[in-house]
């Protein structure tokens, strides 16, 4: 895909990343995940240990990052919260890490698009597991949608963040694609699949 001249970061993030942010939505949708409870834990306690893995690179790399905000930190929280909830012992989480690593700030920066994005998505994907499971926040739900009703002020002040990044934005690009590959490979494959595969 070509770049424009003034072209806005987060313009190049929506064009050259929305065929991926469309697979994992069809696959999301259409592979069950959000259809029975097995299949839904099986998803928090894999967004759980990635998001144990993109806060540990975040602390690694956030220095870099300007427009950091620390809010994401607190995701891999709310899932371990909806995990017990889900009447998963702390012991029993035994997800190993995700193969995920960003070579730079600018791709962790193009991660966190993808995470921050994903709160857009996330407030109908908690509707549908209200109606589907009879979940909320309180029972199981918290992780999608972990802004509320600050999801909209929360992703336009990102985007701005974003649109001030000084650093390559090719980076920023890869990043974003290494997320959406990590979810494609990783936290979507086969439910019975142990975890011993790439992200690329
Ligand atoms: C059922 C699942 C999902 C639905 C229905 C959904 C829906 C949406 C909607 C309505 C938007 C805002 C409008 C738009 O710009 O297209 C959006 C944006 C976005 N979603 Fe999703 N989404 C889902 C899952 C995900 C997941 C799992 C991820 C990440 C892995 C994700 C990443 C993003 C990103 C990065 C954006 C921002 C796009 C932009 O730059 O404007 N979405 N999504």
């Amino acid at each position: 895909m070509s770049v424009r001249a003034g072209q806005r970061l987060t313009e190049r993030l929506r064009l050259e990343t929305g065929a991926a942010h469309r697979a994992v939505e069809r696959r999301l949708l259409q592979e069950g995940w959000l259809d029975d409870r097995d299949a839904y834990t099986t998803l928090v306690g894999r967004l759980f240990a990635l998001h144990v893995q993109i806060e540990a690179e975040t602390l690694r790399l956030a220095a870099e990052l300007e427009c950091f905000d620390s809010e994401v930190r607190t995701h891999s929280g709310l899932l371990a919260g909806d995990l017990t909830a889900l009447g998963v012992a702390g012991s029993e989480r035994g997800e190993s890490t995700p193969p995920l690593q960003f070579s730079d700030a600018g791709g962790l920066l193009g991660g966190l698009y993808v995470v921050e994005g994903s709160t857009l998505g996330g407030q109908v994907i908690s509707r549908l597991l209200a109606a589907r499971l009879g979940l909320s926040a309180d029972t199981g739900a918290s992780g999608f949608d972990p802004y509320g009703a600050r999801t909209i002020d929360h992703w336009e002040r990102f985007k701005r963040s974003l649109d001030a990044w000084p650093g390559d934005p090719a980076q920023v690009v890869v990043g974003a694609h290494s997320m959406f590959a990590c979810w494609d490979s990783w936290v979507l494959r086969p439910r019975s699949q142990s975890a011993m595969v790439g992200c690329q």
